[in-house]
């Protein structure tokens, strides 16, 4: 090994990481967030609690753990931050947003939809500009709530700024229309506009958390790329709690990997990975 990667080596394991604290840590999180780690998962888990360990001086997993542990909030929230996964894009999984465009034209109807896990605010603004294209208006009768259980990210989402490669798919039309470009030292950043920005409430909600401050009747709930993370009893239990939020005629949006054939009683396909209420209109 070369002298330079030695050091990086120390650096990278400068902590032991015993099959006790992995349990611990991955059950923490199981019951803070319903994030389910696969064993698979120990050097993800080493790796991103290994920065805060740094950051608040402590020698060992199990002394940071105790902390965790302990019922402080503000390490909760950090230790809740590492450990979700928040990849995400403009437009991801764009067949959905035709359906949805239409979904939110079919009744003459204000509109409430709830994107319940925002992430760094990339699907929530998707959402918005689906809708202000769907209204040809900067005003649409379309209220958006965005959250997420990661108060980081959630920040990013509110603050709309984005580096060019993550619009760097973005037509230009769209890129024109909703993003101020940055100068200066915001030079290679963009800016969501303020116009876009002020139809989308953001709010932290842990979906496994009683008493969402969420009010139904709801139209749409785009619930895209988390329930993976979720066994299948959260995931149920969950749904059971989405169901009575939306209207008869509401849509649920899914992730591409995620279907809720064990939940048929009360969801059903509508296209893929779109959902309206069992008990609902067709
Ligand atoms: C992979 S991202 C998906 C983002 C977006 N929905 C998409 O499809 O592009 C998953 C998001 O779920 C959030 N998340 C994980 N557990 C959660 C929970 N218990 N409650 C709310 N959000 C959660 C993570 O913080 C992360 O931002």
């Amino acid at each position: 090994m070369s002298a330079s990667a030695a050091v990086e080596d120390s650096r990278l394991h400068d902590f032991d990481i015993t099959d006790h604290d992995f349990e611990r840590a991955r059950k923490m999180i199981y019951d803070f967030a319903g994030i389910a780690l696969s064993s698979a998962k120990r050097d993800m888990v080493y790796s991103r609690l290994a920065r805060r360990l740094r950051e608040l001086g402590v020698d060992n997993f199990d002394a940071y753990l105790d902390i965790v542990a302990s019922g402080d909030a503000a390490e909760i929230e950090a230790f809740t931050n590492a450990l979700t996964t928040n990849l995400t894009a403009f437009f991801r999984e764009g067949h959905h947003f035709p359906i949805f465009a239409d979904h939110l034209t079919r009744n003459g109807q204000p509109q409430t939809v709830w994107c319940s896990a925002a992430s760094t605010g990339e699907e929530p603004y998707t959402i918005a500009m689906t809708a202000v294209e769907a209204f040809g208006s900067f005003d649409p009768p379309v209220r958006i709530l965005a959250s997420d259980v990661d108060t980081n990210v959630l920040a990013a989402a509110q603050a709309g700024i984005y580096t060019d490669d993550r619009i760097a798919k973005l037509e230009p039309e769209r890129l024109e229309r909703f993003f101020k470009r940055g100068s200066g030292v915001n030079a290679g950043k963009v800016r969501v506009r303020e116009e876009l920005r002020r139809l989308i409430s953001f709010r932290q909600i842990n979906l496994l958390e009683d008493g969402w401050p969420v009010r139904g009747p709801l139209d749409t709930i785009f619930c895209r790329n988390v329930m993976i993370y979720f066994d299948k009893p959260t995931q149920l239990a969950i749904l059971e709690r989405f169901a009575p939020l939306l209207r008869g005629d509401g849509l649920l949006f899914a992730g591409h990997s995620e279907s809720f054939h064990n939940a048929a009683h009360l969801f059903k396909p509508r296209g893929k990975t779109v959902y309206g209420l069992a008990r609902g209109k067709q």
